[in-house]
């Protein structure tokens, strides 16, 4: 079982869509582990994006990403990293496939709505960039005391 980080970025949660996101996964089967409404201070951010720090870009994405709250979850499923990146879909508006969530939602290339983490390795230090380790129970836990 998988454990990834997804984020509704803050074009995301003015236009209402945490509700829309967060349905999408749990139809899906997958379970919430752990979820916030913050705002993010400039160190998380620039952490969060370290991969992109040489990029022209990464100067406006931590601009754009600690400008208002962020919805942040923990979910865990099987093959989540991948089939969320799928339901995510691409980065580029012009690639994201309708059905998709940037593909559905999404016009812009910089305010695409929602993160996920692009592997085991990134899910990791991501969840941990935002969450208490003993915050997060596993779903094992969550519903040990459940009827069905
Ligand atoms: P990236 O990790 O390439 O995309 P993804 O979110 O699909 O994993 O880039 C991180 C974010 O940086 C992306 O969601 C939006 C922003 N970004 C830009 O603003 N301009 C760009 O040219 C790229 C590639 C990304
Ligand atoms: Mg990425």
């Amino acid at each position: 079982m998988q454990r990834t980080f997804i984020m509704v970025k803050p074009d995301g949660v003015k236009r209402g869509l945490i509700g829309e996101i967060v349905k999408r996964f749990e139809q899906k089967g997958f379970v919430l582990l752990n979820a916030e409404l913050m705002t993010i201070d400039q160190s998380k951010a620039e952490y969060h994006y370290e991969e992109h720090k040489a990029k022209p870009f990464f100067g406006e994405l931590v601009d754009f990403i600690t400008s208002s709250p962020v919805f942040a979850m923990v979910w865990e499923g099987e093959n989540i990293i991948d089939v969320s990146r799928t339901m995510i879909g691409k980065t580029s508006p012009t690639e994201a496939q309708p059905g998709t969530i940037r593909g559905d939602f999404a016009f812009k290339k910089e305010e695409n709505v929602i993160h996920g983490s692009d592997s085991l390795e990134s899910a990791e230090r991501e969840i941990a960039n935002f969450f208490d380790p003993l915050q997060l129970r596993s779903s094992d836990q969550m519903f040990k005391n459940r009827k069905s």
